[in-house]
């Protein structure tokens, strides 16, 4: 199966999800958007209001600071694909539970990231950086890129963060301005892995393998 048809076969699938409570409040669930070949995927929290109604990631307020944020790093929304850890409005915006947090991950946030394979994943606040990072604090590792199962997570603040402590814009504005230096030495890493000589079998291992043993 192609990325795009697994992509589509698992927002069919959060259309009509049942799996958890969230659905029952829900009016559209938003099973995330972008190109299916993103090199940059962005991971939020949950639907808002404006999500809830339209279907869509980040189209509220926080998103349309989102916007603006991905212009700052030289790109638009259409060059990321944007996605949220739970695909259904908890009511009144409250948080997450553990419980709706595994099921909606592990049933399709984790296979949309296995489909596009992104070299970049940013984490938009403390619920999508605890998949990656658990028992870090978001204030003390924003904007560090740390690699986790070979893959590169930027953790950033929710740009709700920003928007409700007008103090956090500055830190948010410059984390999205890294983003272009970090993506190019991400794509810098992978090339030289790419072109680098395969070990041949009767050769030692270098001395960092022997020291796993
Ligand atoms: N906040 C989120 O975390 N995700 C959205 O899609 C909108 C707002």
């Amino acid at each position: 199966m192609t990325a795009v048809e697994t992509l589509q076969l698992i927002a069919s699938e959060v259309k009509a999800c049942t799996r958890c409570g969230l659905h029952v409040g829900r009016t559209r669930a938003v099973p995330g958007e972008g190109p299916p070949d993103a090199k940059i995927m962005l991971i939020g929290e949950g639907p808002g209001y404006h999500e809830d109604r339209q279907g869509r990631p980040f189209v509220g307020p926080s998103g349309q600071f989102l916007d603006e944020l991905l212009g700052m790093a030289g790109l638009k929304r259409s060059d990321v694909f944007i996605g949220n850890v739970v695909k259904c409005r908890p009511p009144q915006n409250r948080d997450p539970q553990p419980d709706e947090v595994a099921t909606c991950t592990e049933s399709y946030l984790f296979r949309q990231i296995e489909a596009i394979d992104p070299r970049v994943i940013v984490t938009l606040g403390r619920f999508s950086m605890n998949l990656f990072l658990p028992g870090e604090k978001i204030s003390r590792i924003h904007g560090q890129p740390r690699t986790v199962g070979g893959r590169l997570i930027v953790p950033m603040l929710h740009p709700a963060a920003a928007l409700h402590q007008p103090q956090n814009r500055p830190l948010i504005e410059a984390d999205f301005q890294r983003l272009p230096a970090i993506l190019a030495e991400a794509e810098c890493a992978a090339a030289q892995q790419a072109s680098a000589p395969a070990p041949r079998q009767d050769e030692e291992p270098p001395l960092e393998q022997l020291r796993l043993f």
